[in-house]
């Protein structure tokens, strides 16, 4: 444990997560290269070019690739442990691809989709209306047969199955996600639990790593460039200004304003909205 225990490896996912002991993390965050065809100029977005690897692969072997890593990921979890997987709905020729395509062949169970809401993408084309949402896929990992494990606590709860998050900026790496969506999915499943093992299998700029960090648990991350591997250990040995804001502004979202009861007694869900106030006062109380 202690080679893997707040460490970034340099390597291959597959092959690091294979040399990997079972059942060892608590929790996960992730979002994969998404096999965007860099020969094409990176039909997905062509600014996002990666350092130390070509984005490229037969649709075949790339979610075969993935399946193994999700199943890698399961058996390295615990019994009742947890993966968020952020991938997004492509195409291929016109030819529709949507995650659940390989994430239900692998072991996980499902626990929920969230819509990552990101309201702006660099991919503007008239083909289709602007995509400019991914996915978050909540998995678990069963104990028994419990197919749903423990509730969230309500000051989890409350959030909504979409989550309003700007893409983060200003980074050297091409393609980050924000620091609140890692801090929102480890926080919201292990509450104030501390010391647990967090991974994410394709570090990137260490955004995973941070959250647990400051989320007070240890770390643990793969990634195939030594040049992001050096950016992440950068970026969580010396905390900036804006991630620490960033951090303490999605905690902060994590209260109850109304409980599930207070929100049924006043007929927030449950009644036809009467009033279009009632409608706006229902959003008031959902963070996204
Ligand atoms: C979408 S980025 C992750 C970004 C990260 N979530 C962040 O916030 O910065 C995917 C990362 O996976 C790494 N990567 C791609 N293929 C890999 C492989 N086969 N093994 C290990 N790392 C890989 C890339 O170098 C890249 O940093």
């Amino acid at each position: 444990m202690d080679s893997i225990k707040n460490k970034i490896i340099h390597g291959n996912t597959l092959d690091v997560l294979r040399e990997t002991p079972s059942n060892v993390f608590d929790c996960g965050v992730t979002s994969p290269p998404y096999n965007k065809q860099e020969k094409n100029n990176g039909w997905l977005v062509k600014n996002v070019v990666y350092d130390k690897f070509k984005d490229v692969m037969s649709e075949d072997e790339y979610q075969q690739n993935q399946i193994d890593v999700l199943n890698e990921l399961y058996r390295t979890t615990k019994t009742g442990g947890h993966f968020f997987y952020n991938h997004k709905i492509r195409w291929d020729k016109g030819k529709f691809i949507h995650p659940m395509e390989w994430i239900t062949k692998s072991n996980w169970s499902i626990r929920q989709e969230i819509i990552w809401d990101r309201a702006i993408a660099a991919n503007i084309r008239g083909w289709r209306f602007w995509q400019v949402e991914e996915r978050i896929y909540w998995l678990y990992k069963p104990d028994g047969k419990n197919l749903i494990g423990e509730e969230l606590k309500s000051h989890h709860a409350l959030m909504t199955s979409v989550w309003r998050f700007s893409p983060e900026q200003k980074s050297p790496h091409p393609a980050p996600f924000p620091l609140a969506l890692p801090t929102r999915c480890i926080y919201s499943v292990l509450d104030d639990k501390k010391d647990c093992l967090i991974i994410d299998p394709y570090v990137g700029s260490g955004t995973t790593l941070l959250s647990a960090k400051m989320l007070g648990h240890n770390f643990c991350g793969i990634d195939i460039s030594n040049n992001y591997i050096e950016l992440a250990n950068e970026r969580i040995k010396n905390i900036s200004s804006k991630d620490k804001k960033s951090f303490e502004d999605e905690i902060a979202k994590h209260k109850v304003i109304k409980t599930f009861k207070d929100r049924k007694n006043e007929g927030m869900y449950d009644k036809k909205l009467k009033k279009s106030s009632q409608y706006d006062d229902l959003f008031t109380q959902q963070v996204i």
